[in-house]
């Protein structure tokens, strides 16, 4: 059985380099998982399909109308399927969740635009995340984000399994520095101990540098 990624968007063009390039473009092909785009605007009723209308209270910009919206939902979701709003005001987004939701048949993924939803889409769906503490146009770049953080943990989509278990974060540490040839770049040389054929070494030398650099770029990682 396939992955199944649904991914409810009002700019499915967006996701054209992503459906056809590198590891997912192959696991679309090998219909190791799928991705099925669905524009709510679709759902719209009246004559201009509108989709976004003026915030009650007033304030700047539109707001995504629940109607259109929760429709489209209704229609295309598998029965049981996780539905994720992707929001700047959703909790966070982790490896520990990309590790959780591939374990499931497949996620549906909802992409805002303008200045938000009307709050009553959030009863209609299992859960609200962010990618991080900064604000894009839209939904769309985060739902990219994260349909490469799981579908990268399904078996078949990445060769090497080992590959996926020493990654950053997999252990709450970030990756030790890697090198390749050639041994002397502009004066930049390889570190001797990876030279050095002692497997040993290698790996309390990469420790090392793992727990070092955390405290260098992400000292809060050390202290959870
Ligand atoms: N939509 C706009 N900004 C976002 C973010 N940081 N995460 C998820 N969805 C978003």
């Amino acid at each position: 059985m396939s992955y199944r990624f649904d991914v409810l968007t009002l700019f499915p063009a967006l996701f054209d380099g992503l459906r056809h390039e590198s590891l997912i473009g192959k696991a679309l092909e090998s219909q190791t998982i799928t991705l099925e785009l669905h524009n709510w605007r679709a759902f719209a009723t009246d004559r201009h399909s509108t989709v976004d209308d003026a915030p009650f209270g007033g304030g700047a910009g539109l707001v995504i109308k629940p109607d259109p919206l929760v429709h489209c939902l209704r229609a295309v979701v598998p029965a049981g399927a996780r539905t994720i709003l992707l929001s700047p005001s959703g909790r966070r987004f982790e490896q520990k969740l990309a590790q959780e939701w591939a374990q499931l048949p497949g996620i549906t993924l909802i992409c805002g635009r303008y200045e938000g939803f009307d709050h009553r889409v959030e009863a209609h769906v299992d859960d609200v995340v962010s990618i991080g503490d900064f604000v894009l146009n839209g939904g769309e770049v985060a739902a990219m984000a994260i349909i490469e953080a799981v579908a990268r943990l399904l078996p078949g989509v990445i060769g090497n399994a080992a590959s996926l278990t020493e990654e950053s974060f997999a252990d709450g540490l970030l990756e030790y520095p890697q090198y390749t040839r050639p041994r002397d770049f502009e004066g930049q040389t390889v570190p001797d101990v990876l030279l050095s054929g002692n497997h040993a070494e290698i790996a309390k030398w990469r420790l090392a540098q793992r727990i070092a650099r955390t405290r260098a770029m992400r000292p809060d990682l050390l202290k959870a």
